[in-house]
């Protein structure tokens, strides 16, 4: 038996007898000391918001948190907080595991009426992939479109490229790398002697964008704007070692966080989809043909129990639709007709290319609208207005 993985740069089941599992994820709670999104919290979000809670909080796929009661008091009260996410631009084409966080910050940020900070990790993609830079640029920029192309609101919203902005990180990363110790950090990502020391000073780079001061075009020099940070549950680790470490250490505020599930790969739940295995993922620019074609003859759909939401399913045809389908009474009843052997697999992958051709296509024409000077906006230095 060998335990799940679930690192930075890595996630995978755990293999029993050979045989790689779905992945765990009350196991990552206990283990990583995060609490459960419960139906109090998110129907005070509902409350205070007066919004429905976005189906991701619905169906348990943001599952976890740290300290989200704590923003939803300063919603209350009327006080300020931003969001802040990022991606490590790896592939030309963002994949359908790599909206989720976007889908879900942009939906906050219209709930919350909050700015939000992008942080675009191409340093890291350098350092961690085999990546050269120029292939890294090309990658960048189509991301940042696909990213604008989720709905996001230009005046409130900073997309930046570590790169381009790092001067500006500066003097936050190295405070952070000045508190950090080799021992904290090889303890909490694994790494080994063997691993290039450039991979060593990345960590205090996606953990700075939590210090409002790193952004002073938006925060002024205030150093104490608190930060929600929704991401995938393998990023905790960053912020768990700065909430711990760094942040009482330097007297930054803690950030709180929202985690997701992995959307898993085509071939199953042992894995999230990954861009590097083009096999495993569907693309955001795939046509439609393709899109049926990979979900036809390449989704794994398990006959599986799926009466249970708390379970760890293996069917990924159904997994998918549980982020993809919105409309919750279809959901359930097309669950209630798959348990009850009234639709056949076949059937049900044909329901689900239909759900995510018409989310790409409708994305796809978005994203057509989202031009080079659009990018340059959203990605330059500017005031916000912030009140
Ligand atoms: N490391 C992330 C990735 O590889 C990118 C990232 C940077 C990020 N900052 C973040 C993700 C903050 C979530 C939250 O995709």
């Amino acid at each position: 038996m060998e335990q799940q993985q679930i690192t930075a740069w890595n996630v995978k089941g755990a293999v029993v007898n050979g045989v790689v599992q779905a992945i765990d994820y009350e196991k990552i709670l206990v283990q990583f000391g995060s609490q459960l999104l419960t139906p109090r919290l998110i129907e005070r979000f509902e409350k205070l918001t007066g919004r429905k809670a976005h189906h991701y909080m619905r169906r348990g796929i943001f599952y976890s948190h740290r300290d989200f009661d704590k923003i939803l008091d300063l919603y209350e009260q009327g006080k300020k907080f931003y969001l802040y996410t990022g991606r490590g631009p790896s592939s030309k084409s963002l994949h359908a595991g790599h909206m989720i966080p976007f889908i879900f910050c942009q939906y906050l940020q219209e709930a919350f009426d909050v700015p939000i900070v992008i942080q675009m990790t191409d340093d890291e993609k350098f350092l961690v992939n085999n990546m050269t830079m120029q292939e890294g640029a090309l990658c960048l920029k189509n991301n940042v479109k696909d990213i604008i192309a989720c709905g996001f609101d230009l005046k409130k919203t900073f997309i930046f490229s570590n790169f381009r902005y790092y001067s500006g990180l500066l003097p936050n990363i190295l405070k952070v790398n000045k508190r950090l110790t080799v021992n904290d950090s090889n303890k909490a990502f694994g790494f080994s002697e063997l691993d290039c020391i450039g991979k060593f000073g990345f960590p205090a780079v996606q953990m700075v964008p939590c210090f409002s001061d790193s952004f002073p075009h938006i925060f002024g020099a205030s150093s104490s704007v608190p930060c929600l940070i929704p991401c995938a549950i393998d990023q905790d680790v960053y912020f768990r070692l700065l909430r711990r470490v760094v942040a009482p250490q330097l007297k930054y505020k803690k950030p709180s966080l929202l985690h997701s599930k992995f959307f898993p790969a085509l071939q199953g739940a042992q894995t999230k989809m990954s861009a590097s295995v083009s096999s495993s993922s569907i693309f955001c620019d795939d046509s439609m043909e393709v899109i049926e074609k990979k979900i036809m003859e390449g989704a794994q759909c398990e006959n599986v129990d799926t009466s249970d939401d708390t379970k760890v399913t293996n069917n990924v045809v159904f997994t998918y639709l549980t982020f993809y389908m919105e409309d919750d009474q279809m959901l359930d009843k097309i669950k209630a007709d798959y348990s009850a052997k009234l639709i056949s697999k076949m059937e049900l992958k044909k329901i689900l290319v239909t759900v995510l051709q018409e989310f790409f296509l409708n994305f796809q024409q978005k994203r057509k609208t989202v031009t080079d000077e659009l990018v340059e906006q959203f990605m330059t230095v500017r005031e916000m207005k912030f009140d």
